[in-house]
């Protein structure tokens, strides 16, 4: 059986470097879910035609890490057809040997409920809105309202809203070097390979 690790959290809460972190730690696959959202988002049209028939190269398209792209991704993510469009490719995905690290918004509520693990990335909204700066070149300022209104979008709608599983490890990152974040988490990840 694969082994699971589901990674939830808010917008630039650390959780996309501690998946991939993760992932290379225990040689696992890795799978950044808000990339499938992104991608239907900037492919316009018609969101859920866009999710039925996303494509590789859909999701190797430029301009996917953009806050507008961000914005464009969690308003298709609220339409309930959308979402149930991208979940067969989320469980193939999770199903792969030896292991699979997903991250997004729902990954250990809906997606993957029966998770080895399940870990809640959360950091204050100043810290979160400075890295999103730092990473887009952009005004902490302009982030920070940006990333509020994305959290309120993705926690207040009625389909798989952003939130913790009741068995997750919650991981507040806003004080943590990348380094001790990731060490954290491989202790976690640990503490259930240790009890199998
Ligand atoms: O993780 P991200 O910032 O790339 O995600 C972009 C948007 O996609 C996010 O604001 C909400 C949506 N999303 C989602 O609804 N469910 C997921 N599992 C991942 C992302």
């Amino acid at each position: 059986m694969p082994f699971i690790i589901a990674i939830d959290g808010p917008a630039a809460s650390g959780k996309g470097t501690i998946a991939r972190a993760l992932a290379s730690h225990f040689g696992f696959h890795h799978l950044d879910t808000g990339l499938l959202y992104r991608a239907t988002g900037a492919k316009g049209g018609d969101p859920i035609a866009a999710a039925r028939g996303l494509t590789p190269d859909d999701l190797a398209r430029a301009g996917l890490r953009s806050a507008a792209a961000g914005q464009a991704a969690s308003r298709v993510a609220a339409i309930p057809e959308v979402r149930a469009a991208l979940v067969e490719f989320q469980h193939r995905f999770a199903a792969q040997e030896p292991g699979a690290v997903l991250d997004g918004r729902d990954i250990g509520t809906v997606i993957c409920p029966d998770a080895q693990v399940k870990l809640y990335v959360v950091a204050s909204d100043e810290v979160r809105a400075r890295r999103r700066a730092a990473e887009l070149g952009a005004e902490a300022t302009v982030m920070l309202v940006e990333l509020r209104e994305r959290d309120r979008r993705d926690s207040e709608r009625a389909t798989a809203p952003l939130r913790p599983a009741d068995d997750a490890v919650v991981l507040d990152t806003s004080n943590l070097t990348i380094e001790e974040a990731i060490r954290r988490a491989v202790a976690a990840v640990e503490r259930v390979r240790g009890g199998l």
